[in-house]
């Protein structure tokens, strides 16, 4: 029985993640290094110093570790100084009813997020209180597409991965849902989350309604 959801962040419930595409953009414009939205979407979900490996490998580029961890950080820069752009507007389309629906309904609910900028991202939203937990780049060490920050959540809402949904709209997060026994629901594309238990385009689709008349035998 689904007792708990939980969610990724940065494009499930505010699009964050064209501001991660954009900053390390910047960085890559800097660096005169090759970036587009077909190596960003390797990223997607994807911890900051593995983001930045990966751009750098794309690029055949050598790079000391210390200077890795000084543009890592430059993007962060950039990313977070964006941030403040960001207001309870934001939400991405359904994201905001979804929530005050599992909060009438009495759901638990978890944030299980990549980024070590989540609580920023939801204070900026005014949306810390649709959640009884916050798990983020902080709370484990193993990230997606290991299902650690999804178990992290499950264990602190003192639910089992199988009481929970996980919302998630990277190929990596649909991976760790997976791996961790979780139910999955991908936000997006076929080719970036067709693997997930159901898929749909957007927030506004994946709604209570939809997900309990997908998983019906579960509720
Ligand atoms: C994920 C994003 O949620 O968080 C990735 O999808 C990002 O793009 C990762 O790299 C880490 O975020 P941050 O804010 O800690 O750099
Ligand atoms: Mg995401």
């Amino acid at each position: 029985m689904i007792k708990g959801f939980i969610f990724d962040l940065d494009g499930v419930i505010t699009d964050t993640a064209e501001l991660h595409y954009l900053a390390w953009k910047r960085l890559a414009e800097e660096m005169n290094w090759q970036f587009d939205r077909d190596v960003n979407e390797r990223l997607r979900g994807v911890s900051r110093m593995d983001s930045i490996n990966i751009i750098k490998d794309h690029n055949n580029a050598t790079v000391a570790e210390d200077r890795l961890l000084e543009l890592a950080t430059m993007k962060n820069d950039i990313y977070v100084a964006s941030l403040d752009t960001l207001t309870p507007n934001d939400y991405l389309p359904g994201a905001k009813e979804l929530l005050t629906h599992l909060r009438q309904e009495g759901f638990r609910v978890a944030l299980g997020s990549a980024s070590k900028n989540a609580t920023k991202v939801l204070e900026q939203l005014e949306a810390i209180g649709y959640f009884d937990i916050i798990g983020d780049g902080n709370s484990v060490s193993k990230s997606k597409p290991e299902p650690d920050i999804f178990l992290y959540g499950a264990e602190k809402l003192e639910l089992k991965a199988e009481e929970c949904i996980v919302y998630e709209d990277a190929e990596a997060g649909i991976d760790a849902a997976k791996a961790g026994g979780f139910y999955a629901v991908g936000i997006g594309p076929d080719d970036r989350v067709g693997h997930a238990d159901v898929r749909f385009d957007s927030m506004a689709e994946a709604t209570l309604f939809a997900v309990k008349s997908h998983f019906k035998e579960l509720f």
